[in-house]
């Protein structure tokens, strides 16, 4: 497996992959193609570095970490991951945990004090994973709940 920075050209797999991740969390996730596709663009354009791909032959996986984003919360630039998903079938196997990992990396050499994400209320199985790497719970917005480590 190996992590790279994402290019403009990934798109098509970004779509792909990223409406296979979420088929069963649609209350979650864009569903239409356009509208993933806005949402690649959007997060070229936040942070190019913190935007990577999990390939594995091909791309499996990526994760979206924003370095320039402002938390509505503490006022202060975070690292703010966006997004992270990972193709059904090559799940547990350590690729979102590689994938979290190097966004984490990313941020701490940033020099951001503090990581942030945003997880939808019943997406049990991501939030325990995130506990997993001392993210803490710390707020709710609509059906999303607010998560954050200290780097
Ligand atoms: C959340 C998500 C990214 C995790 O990806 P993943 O690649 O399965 O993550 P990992 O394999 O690193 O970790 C998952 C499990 O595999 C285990 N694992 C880690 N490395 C492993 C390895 N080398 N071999 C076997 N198992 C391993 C982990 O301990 C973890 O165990 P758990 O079942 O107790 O949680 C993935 O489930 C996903 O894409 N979900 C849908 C999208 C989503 O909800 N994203 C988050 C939005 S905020």
């Amino acid at each position: 497996m190996e992590i790279r920075r994402v290019r403009r050209d990934d798109v098509k797999w970004f779509i792909e992959v990223y409406q296979r991740a979420y088929a069963n969390l649609p209350e979650y996730a864009y569903t239409r193609r356009r509208e993933i596709r806005s949402y690649f663009n959007w997060l070229l354009g936040r942070d190019q570095e913190g935007f990577m791909v999990a390939e594995v032959g091909k791309p499996v996986g990526f994760v979206a970490c924003d370095t320039n984003w402002i938390s509505y919360y503490s006022d202060e630039k975070v690292g703010e991951i966006h997004e992270l998903f990972v193709l059904p079938e090559f799940r547990n196997r350590g690729i979102g945990s590689s994938l979290l990992l190097k966004a984490l990396d990313y941020a701490r050499n940033r020099n951001r004090r503090v990581a942030e994400l945003w997880v939808g209320e019943k997406n049990e199985n991501a939030k325990i994973f995130y506990k997993k790497f001392g993210f803490k719970e710390e707020g709710v917005w609509g059906k999303w709940v607010r998560m954050i480590k200290y780097l």
